[in-house]
């Protein structure tokens, strides 16, 4: 194979595998927006984890949300990435923090969650009407549903944690199965 072909066989590798899933990413659920570290940890103290507990983050970014439910809590913790430019960046902070957190490269569409005790994510309202149905059939009693910024359609929250203007934060809505779902 000349040098040519094998670079249009690298850039077409890279395009299917890279560029196509990122776009996918940032067009169904969210672009990578970082929620910051002070609500992450206001997430994590509202879901009243205890060790041992299965916690997910659907679409995890750098794995930030999970590596400190890991640290802090103790517990089981999974975050699902579609994007990999965003999973690989985790993957790099999780081996540098040691951190005891999954990553898993996925569609958190496409997974199920019926052994979750706390759901976090920071996604775009278009995303929650999917998700939200899905979830609602899915999760046990107790189970805790933590969005940052959106609110899932139709779902009545628990709690709502302000935003603070004054910082840049937004608010923090917390649901609970199956108490918060449509009737
Ligand atoms: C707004 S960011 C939030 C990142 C992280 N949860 C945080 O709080 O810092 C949303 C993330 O969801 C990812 N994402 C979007 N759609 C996804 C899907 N269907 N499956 C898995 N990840 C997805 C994006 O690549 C992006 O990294």
């Amino acid at each position: 194979m000349r040098l040519t072909e094998f670079l249009l066989l690298l850039e077409l590798i890279i395009f299917i595998t890279i560029f196509i899933p990122t776009m996918v990413a940032f067009i169904t659920g969210a672009p990578w927006v970082p929620t910051p570290t002070a609500r992450v940890k206001k997430m994590l103290e509202l879901g009243e984890i205890k060790p041992g507990h299965k916690v997910y983050d659907l679409g995890c970014g750098d794995g930030r949300m999970v590596h400190l439910a890991a640290k802090l809590y103790n517990a089981d913790a999974v975050g699902i990435e579609l994007s990999p430019l965003v999973y690989g960046w985790a993957r790099v902070r999780n081996f540098f923090l040691k951190s005891k957190s999954k990553l898993l490269l996925r569609d958190f569409r496409k997974l199920s969650y019926k052994d979750a005790d706390v759901i976090c994510f920071y996604l775009l309202p278009n995303v929650l009407k999917i998700i939200g149905p899905k979830l609602a059939q899915e999760l046990k009693p107790g189970t805790k549903v933590i969005s940052y910024a959106f609110a899932v359609e139709g779902w009545e929250p628990v709690y709502t944690e302000p935003k603070d203007p004054a910082k840049n934060l937004s608010r923090i809505l917390v649901y609970e199965a199956p108490t918060s779902f449509p009737k």
